[in-house]
């Protein structure tokens, strides 16, 4: 079917007091994405034309945050209820059809929206109610139909108990052709139990207008609703899991889908396997045979074919080229790139670091601000003294194949050229050239009998309790 224009209005004024939380409502995340994004995404990614957003909680902050997507912010004043936030919504200024919908129902998808605009094109209609059927409808209201068609929709508060018998209920998204709205919207009364102008009486209101009113169906996840951090909670599972089920559909491992998290924008590649508890966010790329193992965090990480990054490390905004190993416990912070087969090993933390194909630092070493060549290795304790007391940062550079011993410091900057070799604990303050030794570090001095006599006797007591628990001499 053509594609059918459409604008839109996200109702979001409401504060959401039961999130007992002091950020807005909308603005919580769902999955890693505020839960007005995504609204406005599905909107979007269905071919909306112009997006308003209707807010009062958290006016400033929300703005903030959904203008740059390109939507219009109005604001109501107080929340006189819904049909008072869509006339804050400017209708006058609105043609064709109008998508009215809640901005605190995350679960909407591009395809729901298409369904509803096909539904309400194919029944000729000038308003559409999306209904579901629930098992426990609670306070929705509910769809009172008459020879099988929608007379009204009645709030929970102001239904019977025979009304509240009704399992299918409103879901709060309406199509409805703009000129109705126009002419409707102002006849809305308050006169019901709780004092608000109820978008809903736009239903009776287009029936004694003899306007053609129908209903659309749709799946439970469009109706879900979020009103408390334990809502939000099951939403985010519910999208951590569908997204794991597509990577699965698309070739990836997961060894346990209820315990991992990965977000919208990320992309496996076949065969790769993802462990318990993993986190990748953002725009996150991991290409084939991967393995990334239990409790590791990936932030806009690009990562090779073939790599494996061991349990519980941290990555982020950085590079990792084909069959690199990074872990345990490894830290790589942004604008860092690891060449192809190098080796991060445990508690090394690495930040803007280009750090050359077949290179290692095994253990216990912050790089910062560095270039570091092809097969380097970095001793245990390693670190590259970058941040100077002007508060500026140094670079050091480390050419192919130079050795570097443990516990050695770069002062920089500093450069240090090919095949050179630095000694264990120095601290390296000038260049070293291309095949360099460099030593740094004071001398040893040895002393004869100058352990006092007393302390020498403690020793060796202690020395015979050993032997007496070992009950022999070493
Ligand atoms: C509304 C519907 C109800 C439906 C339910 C689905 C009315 C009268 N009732 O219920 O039939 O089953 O949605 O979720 O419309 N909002 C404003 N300004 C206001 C009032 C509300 O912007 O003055 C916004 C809220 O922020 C929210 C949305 O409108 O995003 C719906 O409001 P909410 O109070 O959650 O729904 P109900 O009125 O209870
Ligand atoms: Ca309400």
């Amino acid at each position: 079917m053509e594609q059918q224009k459409f604008s839109v209005i996200i109702l979001a004024a409401g504060k959401g007091t039961r999130m007992k939380s002091s950020l807005p409502k909308i603005l919580h995340p769902v999955a890693g994405k505020p839960m007005i994004t995504r609204v406005i995404e599905s909107v979007k990614q269905a071919g909306a034309e112009e997006i308003r957003v209707v807010l009062g909680y958290g006016e400033p902050l929300v703005r903030k945050v959904i203008e740059p997507l390109g939507v219009t912010c109005l604001k109501q004043t107080s929340q006189l209820g819904t049909a008072d936030a869509v006339k804050a919504a400017n209708v006058e200024t609105l043609s064709g059809n109008v998508l009215i919908l809640n901005g605190d129902h995350p679960l909407i998808l591009k395809q729901d929206i298409k369904l509803m605009l096909d539904n309400f094109a194919d029944s000729e209609s000038d308003l559409q109610v999306t209904t579901v059927n629930m098992k426990n409808p609670k306070q929705f209201g509910r769809i009172v139909r008459h020879k099988g068609d929608i007379r009204a929709i009645v709030e929970a508060k102001d239904a019977s108990s025979e009304t509240l018998k009704i399992h299918e209920v409103n879901t709060g998204i309406y199509l409805v052709k703009s000129d109705v709205l126009k002419e409707l919207l102002p006849k809305i009364k308050n006169h019901n139990t709780q004092k608000e102008y109820y978008l809903t009486d736009l239903v009776s209101l287009s029936l004694e207008n003899h306007l053609k009113v129908c209903t659309s169906a749709c799946k439970m996840s469009v109706a879900y609703g979020v009103n408390s951090q334990v809502e939000l909670a099951k939403t985010s599972q519910y999208v951590f899991k569908r997204n794991a089920k597509t990577h699965m559909e698309n070739g990836a491992t997961i060894i346990d889908p209820s315990n991992t998290y990965i977000e919208d924008d990320v992309k496996i590649g076949e065969s790769s396997v993802i462990f318990p508890g993993v986190f990748l966010r953002g725009s996150t790329l991991i290409g084939k045979y991967c393995v990334v193992e239990q409790n590791s965090f990936l932030n806009n990480m690009i990562v090779y074919d073939g790599v494996i990054i061991k349990t519980m490390s941290h990555l982020e905004s950085s590079i990792i080229k084909s069959k690199a190993v990074i872990g345990p416990f490894a830290r790589i912070r942004p604008e860092t790139i690891i060449g192809e087969d190098a080796r991060i090993g445990n508690f090394v933390e690495l930040k803007k670091v280009n750090f050359g194909s077949k290179s290692k630092a095994g253990h216990l070493t912050y790089l910062g601000d560095a270039e570091i060549g092809e097969e380097v290795n970095i001793g245990c304790g390693t670190i590259t003294c970058n941040y100077d007391v002007d508060k500026k940062k140094y670079k050091t550079v480390i050419g192919d194949r130079t050795f570097v011993g443990s516990d050695t410091q770069f002062v920089a900057p500093v450069t240090v050229g090919e095949d050179a070799l630095i000694a264990s604990g120095s601290t390296i303050t000038k260049e070293v050239p291309d095949g360099g030794f460099a030593i740094a570090r004071s001398r040893q001095i040895t002393k004869q009998g100058y352990v006092p006599t007393k302390l020498r006797e403690q020793t060796s007591a202690l020395q015979n309790v050993e032997t007496d628990v070992v009950g022999d001499k070493v």
